[in-house]
């Protein structure tokens, strides 16, 4: 991002979830680059009673009470909803050890308020996306015409290579494949954050401990979680947690820390083998114009770099 100029305007979906509540804390530890509207909140990885509470939770760490959280949908478009416990606890961010959050949610639900917030704005807003893209893909669905106001929608989920929940699927977009559909068809700026870059990622016993050291709750929280959420990988993907949500804060900040190329990327919907797969025509075979930057690489030191430095700003004090 450009030095001086005026703050991005940002809203946050997300499925809280330790990775989504570090990319949180990312996004409201930086207020003099992010303009932070409010946070919705969609079913994922726990249920959305859950998903919602903890957005609250990690805005009371960061210091950040006055952020609007908005609850959305409580399942996917078509499919059951298929949380995810066996990775992040029975909470979502089991490790995290937060009190009750301090406020409720609004009373507007998530999908009316984007759709109300894009209609209203005077510039357009960025879309930061880390669960399941159901409240996106329904308010697309209600309201057509606030993708016009949508810079661009900048989304962790997919991968180029293998998946995560599935040996073809990547969790966020095998959750809900028909509101990735809709969202991937329909005609946004979008770049795609996906496992080949997530997994680059890892927060190593070295990186981990830096983060512990700067002492102060939001940054012992983060410890805590990755602690717990290691832990859950270590087994299928080796040692260090990949920081998979964080990675779209740190690509709308510093986009100069990831490399990537445009491409077309289609989402399978039909079939029981491989549904949810992002189909990544890598070398143009299908002559369709492409309709996602997809980002393959990121400068991980650079990430962490980053990330501690910003975890160090929030409050010594809750
Ligand atoms: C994604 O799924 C969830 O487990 C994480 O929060 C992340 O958004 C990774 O596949
Ligand atoms: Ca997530």
């Amino acid at each position: 991002m450009k030095k001086n100029a005026k703050p991005l305007p940002l809203i946050i979906d997300c499925d809280p979830g330790q990775d989504d509540a570090i990319a949180l804390m990312l996004a409201m530890a930086s207020p003099a680059e992010l303009d932070l509207l409010g946070i919705c909140a969609v079913a994922g990885n726990v249920p959305l009673r859950l998903t919602e509470a903890n957005a609250r939770r990690v805005r009371d760490v960061a210091g950040r009470p006055e952020v609007a959280v908005f609850a959305g949908c409580p399942r996917p478009m078509v499919k059951i909803l298929e949380t995810g416990e066996y990775v992040h606890g029975k909470s979502g961010i089991d490790g995290a050890d937060l009190p009750e959050p301090s406020r409720p949610a609004e009373a507007e639900h998530a999908v009316d308020w984007l759709i109300d917030t894009l209609r209203r704005a005077d510039d357009p807003i960025t879309l930061a996306t880390l669960g399941p893209l159901t409240n996106i893909a329904m308010a697309i669905v209600m309201a057509p015409d606030i993708v016009e106001n949508i810079s661009e929608l900048v989304l962790m989920g997919g991968a180029l290579s293998l998946g995560n929940i599935t040996p073809a699927a990547e969790f966020n977009i095998y959750s809900d494949p028909h509101a990735a559909h809709i969202v991937f068809e329909a005609g946004l700026k979008l770049t795609m954050i996906g496992l080949d870059v997530t997994h680059q990622a890892r927060a190593t016993p070295a990186r981990l401990e830096a983060i512990r050291a700067i002492g102060n709750p939001a940054a012992t929280c983060v410890a805590g979680m990755l602690d717990f959420y290691g832990a859950q990988y270590v087994s299928t993907f080796g040692e260090g947690a990949p920081l998979h949500d964080p990675c779209v804060i740190a690509y709308i900040l510093r986009p100069d820390l990831f490399a990537g190329q445009e491409m077309r990327v289609d989402i399978e919907i039909s079939s029981p083998l491989t549904i949810g797969r992002t189909v990544c025509d890598v070398h143009a075979r299908s002559g369709r114009a492409a309709n996602v930057n997809v980002l393959e690489n990121i400068y991980a030191d650079g990430f962490f770099e980053l990330l501690g430095e910003r975890l160090a700003r929030l409050p010594k004090n809750i």
